[in-house]
Parts: C-alpha cells; structure tokens; sequence
C-alpha cells in the first residue's frame, strides 16, 4: 500500500527509485519498465516541488545535472588515496617478482603455503572517493595528489550506477573507493554522434571520463554515459561487521549496492596469478571497457597491515601492465576505402606497431573533416589507438615540426574502385561513391557485412573469397550465394574439395539464423547489431520490420529519426524486398517472434537470475551467458539471496564463498545443461 501522507510517500517513493535503479544500473537486471520507474520519478519530483522541504540529498531527483560551480573545491582526504607499484614487464615475470617480494617481507620460508591473493582488473579511468554518511552519499572527490582532492559531487550525482544511499546496514562512515571510466560502446556512441556532427571527437574514454568529471558545469554530462566500480575503501568509522580480508570487502561494498567488477578472483600465489594475468589479458579485448592491467592485492587485511607501505605505495599491491592500447608510429601513406554503403573513408598505412596485443599497419581516419581537424598530412608521426573489437585509429599526430612541405591530403573526385562520381553528403562531412551495388567495392562489403560473424556467421567466406566471387562475376546479389554449388566453388582458386564442401556446409548451416541476425545482416545503414535486436523484439516478424512505417519505428528502443527514416528508405525500395524474399526462398529462415515479448519457445530459466564463477570445461562465458539467456535467464555479477543457482567451474572466486554461505544451489557445467533442457512446467507448479 502506499502512503498517503506526503513526507511518508516522499520517503517511500526514494526507496522504490534507489531500489529500481540499482536493478537498473548496476545488476542490469530491470525489474519494471521505464515509463513505469519514470512515473515514480515524476510523482516524486512533485512531491518535492509542492514540499521542498522534503528533498533529500539522497533523492534520486538530485542526480539531474544543471549546477554551475566557479571551481572545483579542495577536499582533504581522511586517509590519502594511494597510487600502486606498477610491473611494466608484461610476462609472468612481472607477476612472480611480485609475489618473491611479498614472500621475503613476509619472512616466509621457500616450502610455506602459498600467499592468497585477490587478483582484479585495472580500470583506465580516474580514482574517485565516494563518502557515504549513514549510508547517504554526501560527497565525492577526486584523488588529485592523493593528500587533497577536488570536490566534484555535481556531476558525479549523474552517473547513475552510483548508488545514492546505500543497503542494508551501512556503517555510519564508508568512504568508497574506485573508477570512474567509460565503456567503449558509450565512447564508441558519444565520437559517432560528434563525428556526425562535425563537432570535436575525444581521444579515448579514459580522457573523456576525467575530463567529464572536472567540468565546472554539470550539463555537460548529459551526452556522457559513465560508469563506476569500486576496488576499495577509505575511511570507515564504526563498522562492527568489518570483513577481514579484500575479497569479502568487495563483496560487501558489492552488497550495500555499489557497482564491484565480477572479473576478480582469489587466487593462490605466482601460479595463480600468472593464470589471472594470462586469462584476462585473452578475455581483454571482449572486455566492453578498456583496462591497461590486473592489480594483484594480498588477500589478508592483517597481512596487509604487516606490510605496509614504502612511501606512497602499499608494499601489498601491485598493477601488473598490458601492452599499450595507444602506440605512436610513422604515418606513410593515405588510402582510401570504399565501404558497404559506398562512403569513402580515408585510410592510414602505417609503420607496423606493436598496439594493444597486435600489430596495426592500417588505422582508420574517418573522415576528410576529422583527418584535417586533426591536421593528420603523410609523413607525421601519429598516435595509433587500438582498444577490443573497434578498429584501430588514427586520433592525432604528435606536435613538432614537419621536415617538408607536404600538401594537404584530398579526396577523389572519382570511386577508387568503379570511377563513379563521389558526392559529398550529410553536411559536407562524408563522401560516398554513387555507384550503389554497381561498384565492386560495395558488393563485397555487403556480402563480407551478410556472412559477418555476428550476422549470418558463414564460416569460411573472408575477402580472398569474396573477392574472387564478385571479381569473377559469380556473384552480385546476396541471394546468389545460396546458389553456389560445390562445382563452381570448387573451380576457384586455392579451393581444394574439402574447403569447397566446407563452405557448402556453412552456407547450409547459416540458413537456420534469427530475425536480429538476419536484420543486422542486410546491412541497413544504422542498423547495428543492437538496432537489430530491438526490431526483432519489438516487431517479432520480417513482415512487420518491412511494413513499419516511420512512426511505428520510433516506438522501438533507440530508434530515433534518422535510423527509423533509414530502415524505411530500405524497405521502400522494391529491390531489396526482392532480396529479402529470394533469401526466405533460398531456405533461410528463423523462428519469427523469437526473443520478441510474446515468445513461445520453452524457456525453462524465465525469471530466474543465475550467477557464472571460474572457468567452465567447454562453454566460454559468453557462450554460457548467451544460453542462460536464450532459456529466459538472467545472468547477473553477484549473488544474493535471490540468485536461483551459481554456476562454478574451476577457479571460482568469492561469489562461490558467497553462495555457499547464502544457501544458493552451487552447480557445474552439466548441472547447468540440465536446467537447460528441463521444462519449465516441472519448475513452476502451476
Ligand atoms: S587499488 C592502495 N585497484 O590505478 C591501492 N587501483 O595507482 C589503491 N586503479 O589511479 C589503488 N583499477 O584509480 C586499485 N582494481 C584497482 C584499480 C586501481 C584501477 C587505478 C587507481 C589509481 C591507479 C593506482
């Protein structure tokens, strides 16, 4: 029931908003829709209006950014923040010196057990200290030179997975300590949206976060999306219950609603952490945020103690690096690419560097206005940035002086690759060939962007194939891959039998797909994966996609205008629901309405939240997350009483501790394949 006196429902109304947002935020786990957690808002925003007596600094109301301040103000940390040792030789080396180190100062003889270390990952953003006051957040203040911060409360009130008050018993003072950094899909979002804009783009998302949070005025975090995880603490006054080591720190500061990263595990001694440093460095680039390392922390907070520290450094931790996500090299030559939709983007050949675990010799420069803005000519040295998935980029060029005159780089008047017009669009900023499925160059890119990994997954078609089929004239339509026989493959060049009949196999195979995939696929301008998955959900049938009109588009998730204008130009055009139809004709196919909300394949996990730990003996957890959540599951990064089950392989961290001591069901991976395939109806008495 809810109150009717307003100061009650004022105070009722916060608890439901810190709950939902903490659902929202930070387990990623809604439990109600927007419009419904907006409702509540609005109700409490009027309620305060009317009484703003009853505004609270914890109201989730005060999180909407608009204060102007003239300076940041100093702020004196109780206990310093502390920067850690960092181990630059990225090899296992680095990470046995550590623990030698801990060993010797310990006084531990060479046949004593092994230390337990808590082995996490180093965000790249900025250290934050979050003070909390009977579980109220009163202030926020940067590391500054450890001794005295800034205070920057205004704008770290908008970024929302920080909890404004905290759960359950929260000691009357916490100080939280932790990161505030950028996911590179925000980042990825924020540049594309400037670039489309012709505005300035940022250099990467460490710098964009720091410089976000020192703004004097907080509107200018309105268009960027931050977020936070915490790694340790500050001050604490009168904490009865406080743990005694950092892994169940985390955990509790986990359990008072603060964001605490699930990839960190207690491991045991340089072999362990060898193993952690190895398993997350293959892991780092499907990370969706950038680490430059792992920090490894003696487990044991009594141990700690007896540690100490060597002037600003705890002798109990160390970060141990990466290689470099941005290196800078010699700028030999300008390319230009033409892509799927016919924009041409400029393309730099570099000296070959070592960046981010690979070597790049080619690196995006967007655009002809980006290239000039950063005032990029042949012959500079640039600053290369490599980070995941996204491709790697040309963000600046190191200042000095140029040994020659160099003329300004252009664009063709004419496509590189089929000589028709180039015209310049959208405001002058990109330039495309106006040749359409004409041009060579375009026809590959489509059918590379069908067969992608992500969208039809036809393993095996990569550019030597594509290029040999289009170059060929075997080829000029999607649906014509379908039918390529096994003879014609098997002419091609370098197509042994074998690799033919494979390819048969795997064009065979990517017929059975989903709606998402298969809108992704087409390649519609702006409709990226996650555009896809929305259409699918919201619509549930191709038909109903084609038939959308643009109003009908714009109630899908994130679809604004442009995107909703470019899918209907798509379906508007007879020729490409040719292709659609001759696709289904050829035999690809996908449940319509699967994954969309009226979905009525068996979904024995529905509603149910499942907690993945260690490493599993075959499913990776992308693989193991992604048929959690085909079954109606939820994965979420910490368990709580509610968890349904925790799925524990080998190496399970604190979550495992965690489950046990909660009574949650704790099974492996065949138990998890047995959930998968028993029927809901036996879980739920009806
Ligand atoms: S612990 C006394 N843990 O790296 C220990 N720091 O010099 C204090 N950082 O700028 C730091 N991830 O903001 C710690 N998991 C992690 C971290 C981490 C990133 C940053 C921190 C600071 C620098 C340490």
């Amino acid at each position: 029931m809810s109150a009717t006196d307003p100061a009650a429902r004022a105070a009722e109304l916060r608890t439901l908003l810190h709950h939902h947002a903490h659902r929202y935020y930070v387990l990623d786990d809604p439990e109600i829709p927007d419009a419904e957690y907006d409702r509540l808002f609005a109700e409490l925003q009027a309620l305060e209006e009317a009484h703003p007596s009853l505004r609270t600094p914890d109201s989730p109301t005060q999180r909407v950014l608009g204060r102007v301040l003239d300076g940041l103000a100093p702020v004196g940390h109780a206990v310093p923040m502390l920067s850690i040792r960092t181990e630059t030789d990225t090899t296992a080396a680095g990470a046995e010196a550590f623990d030698a180190r801990v060993r010797r100062e310990l006084g531990l003889a060479d046949d004593a057990p092994p230390v337990a270390y808590n082995a996490e990952l180093k965000f790249d953003g900025l250290a934050i200290n979050l003070r909390y006051e009977g579980g109220v957040l009163v202030q926020a203040a940067t590391r500054g030179d450890g001794e005295t911060g800034e205070d920057v409360t205004h704008n770290v009130r908008g970024i929302g997975q920080v909890p404004l008050r905290l759960f359950g018993d929260a000691p009357p003072v916490l100080e939280v300590r932790g990161e505030i950094y950028m996911r590179r899909d925000d980042f990825e979002r924020l540049n594309a949206r400037q670039r489309d804009q012709g505005a300035r783009t940022f250099v990467n998302p460490r710098n964009t976060a720091a410089g976000a949070i020192r703004q004097l005025d907080s509107r200018g975090m309105a268009n960027k999306k931050l977020s936070f995880f915490a790694y340790g603490l500050g001050e604490v006054r009168g904490w009865a219950a406080q743990p005694s080591t950092h892994s169940a720190t985390l955990d509790a500061i986990a359990a008072f609603g603060v964001p605490v990263c699930a990839d960190r595990a207690v491991v045991q001694g340089a072999t362990g952490l060898v193993e952690f440093h190895r398993r997350m460095g293959d892991k780092r680039d499907a990370l969706p945020f950038d680490i430059d390392g792992v920090v490894y922390k003696v487990d044991d907070l009594a141990l700690q103690q007896r540690l100490g520290f060597v002037t600003r450094e705890p002798r109990w931790a160390v970060a141990h690096k990466y290689p470099a996500q941005e290196q800078i090299t010699l700028l030999r030559d300008i390319e230009v690419q033409v892509g799927r939709t016919g924009k041409l983007t400029p393309v730099a050949k570099l000296e070959p560097v070592f960046v981010g675990g690979t070597t790049v010799s080619n690196a995006t420069l967007h655009n002809l206005f980006e290239l000039r803005r950063k005032g990029v000519r042949i012959g500079d040295t640039v600053i290369v940035r490599r980070a995941g998935d996204v491709i790697p980029e040309v963000v600046g060029r190191v200042p000095g002086p140029r040994a020659a005159y160099v003329p300004n780089f252009r664009m063709p008047r004419e496509c590189p690759v089929c000589g028709s017009r180039v015209v310049r669009e959208q405001g002058g900023i990109d330039h495309r060939c106006s040749g359409g499925l004409f041009c060579a160059a375009q026809r590959k890119q489509a059918l590379l962007h069908f067969a992608g990994r992500r969208a039809m997954d036809i393993e095996g078609l990569g550019d030597k194939l594509v290029d040999q089929l289009v170059d060929g004239g075997l080829i000029r339509t999607l649906p014509e891959l379908y039918a390529l026989g096994l003879a014609k493959l098997a002419a091609l060049d370098r197509m042994a039998g074998k690799s033919a009949a494979n390819l048969v196999a795997a064009l065979e195979k990517s017929k059975r797909t989903t709606l998402a995939r298969f809108l992704y696929a087409l390649g519609i301008r702006h409709v990226g994966e996650a555009t896809a998955k929305d259409l699918a959900k919201h619509f549930g049938a191709i038909d109903r996609v084609m038939d959308a009109s643009v109003e009908q588009l714009l109630q899908v998730d994130d679809v604004g205008p442009v995107v909703a204008q470019s899918i209907r130009t798509f379906f508007e055009q007879p020729h490409h629901r040719e292709v659609v139809e001759q696709l289904r004709a050829a035999g690809v196919h996908w449940d319509e309405h699967e994954g969309s909300t009226a979905a009525n394949t068996p979904q024995p996990l529905a509603g149910k939240t499942l907690v993945l730990t260690g490493t599993l003996p075959t499913l990776t957890r992308d693989e193991a997350k992604a048929l959690i959540e085909a079954a109606g599951g939820k994965v979420a990064g910490s368990v709580s009483k509610k968890t349904h089950a925790v799925i524990a392989g080998e190496e399970a961290g604190s979550k495992l501790d965690k489950a046990r001591e909660l009574g949650v069901t704790v099974l492996d991976e065949d138990g998890l394949h047995a959930l998968l395939s028993s029927h809901p109806a036996t879980e739920r008495a009806e």
